[in-house]
C-alpha cells in the first residue's frame, strides 16, 4: 500500500526536501505550513513532476485552531480496512515533524512568550502530532514518526539545543517501546543545512566555515534510510557524525565556544 507522508514546514529546506524525496517514491502527502501561497506552489511542483496525490493544510501549529485541524488530519483515515467504515481519507503512515524556527537572542534577552512559543513549536507540536499518530498507527500495528531534531541537541546550545534534544531523548525511548508494535520513531539530528533558517532568525551564516554546510537532499537521504532501518537516532553525513562523537567527550565550555557559530 501506498504510504501517505504528513509533513509539517513542508514548504522550504528541509521539510520541502522530505516532500520531494517522499513524492518521488511514489507516496501521497499531505502538506502543513502557514503560508497558503507557497503550500499551493509546492503542492503543484509535487503533482505536475511525481503525479503525486497531495492534499495541503495552511496552518499555524502554533495556534489553538491550526493545531486541531492538522491533529483532525491525523486522526483521520481507514482504520479496519475492508468493513463498512473503510471510507474517507488514507490514514497518515508517515508523519515527519519538521517545521521550525530559531531565536537569535540568548534566552535571558528574549521575551519569555517567545521563548514559551519557540518551545511549543520544537518539542509540544511534535509530541502532539506524534501522540495522535500513535492513536491511529498502532490499531495498524505500523508507522513511522520522524521528527527533525539537530545536532544541537548533542550540545550547550541554549534552549533551541534543550528542545532538540529533549526530542531525541523522546525518540529513543518511543523507538524502543513502539518499535516491537511495528513503529519506528527516529530524531533527525542535522548539522547547518543551506535553507531559509539562518536567514529568517537574522543569523550570521559567514561564521559556520563552509565544510560544516550540509545540502538537505543528502540529510534526508540519510534520514529516510535510518528511519527505515528502525534507528531511533541519525546524525547525517560523515563529518558529523564524528562531531557528535567528539561532543561527547569534549569539555562542555569548549562544545558551548564551537556551538555559538550560526548566531
Ligand atoms: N537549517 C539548519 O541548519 C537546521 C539544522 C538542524 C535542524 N534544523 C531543523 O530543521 C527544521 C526545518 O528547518 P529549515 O532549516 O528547513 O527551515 P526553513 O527553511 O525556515 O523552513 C521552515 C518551515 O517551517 C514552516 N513553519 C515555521 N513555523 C511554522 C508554524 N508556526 N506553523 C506551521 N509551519 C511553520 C515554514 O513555513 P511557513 O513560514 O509558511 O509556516 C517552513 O515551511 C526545523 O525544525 C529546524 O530546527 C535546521
Amino acid at each position: 500500500m501506498t504510504d501517505t507522508v504528513l509533513i509539517t514546514g513542508a514548504t522550504s529546506g528541509i521539510g520541502a526536501e522530505f516532500a520531494r524525496q517522499y513524492a518521488a517514491r511514489g507516496c501521497a502527502l499531505v502538506l502543513v505550513a502557514r503560508a497558503s501561497g507557497p503550500l499551493e506552489d509546492s503542492a503543484r511542483e509535487l503533482r505536475t513532476r511525481w503525479g503525486a496525490d497531495v492534499e495541503t493544510i495552511a496552518a499555524d501549529l502554533l495556534d489553538d485552531d491550526g493545531l486541531a485541524r492538522v491533529l483532525a488530519r491525523l486522526g483521520a483515515g481507514r482504520r479496519d480496512p475492508g468493513s463498512a467504515e473503510d471510507e474517507g481519507p488514507a490514514p497518515v503512515s508517515v508523519l515527519v515533524n519538521n517545521a521550525g524556527y530559531g531565536l537569535v537572542r540568548p534566552f535571558a534577552d528574549n521575551p519569555l512568550d517567545d521563548e514559551v512559543r519557540h518551545l511549543r513549536i520544537h518539542v509540544e507540536v511534535p509530541l502532539a502530532l506524534a501522540h495522535a499518530a500513535l492513536q491511529s498507527m498502532r490499531p495498524r500495528g505500523a508507522g513511522t514518526i520522524i521528527t527533525v531534531a539537530s545536532v544541537a541537541g548533542f550540545t550547550p546550545r541554549g534552549t533551541y539545543g534543550a528542545a532538540k534534544a529533549a526530542m531525541i531523548s523522546f525518540s529513543r525511548w518511543a523507538n524502543l517501546t513502539y518499535g516491537p508494535e511495528g513503529i519506528r520513531v527516529t530524531a533527525v539530528c542535522p548539522g547547518f543545512v543551506h535553507t531559509r533558517f539562518h536567514q529568517r532568525m537574522g543569523a550570521d551564516k559567514s561564521s559556520v566555515p563552509g565544510p560544516l554546510w550540509l545540502d538537505a537532499g543528502l540529510v534526508v537521504r540519510e534520514g529516510i534510510r535510518d528511519a527505515e532501518a528502525g534507528r531511533a537516532v541519525s546524525v547525517p553525513s560523515a563529518r558529523y557524525k564524528v562531531i557528535t562523537t567528539l561532543a561527547k567527550v569534549a569539555p562542555s565550555s569548549l562544545v558551548a565556544r564551537l556551538a555559538q557559530r550560526g548566531r
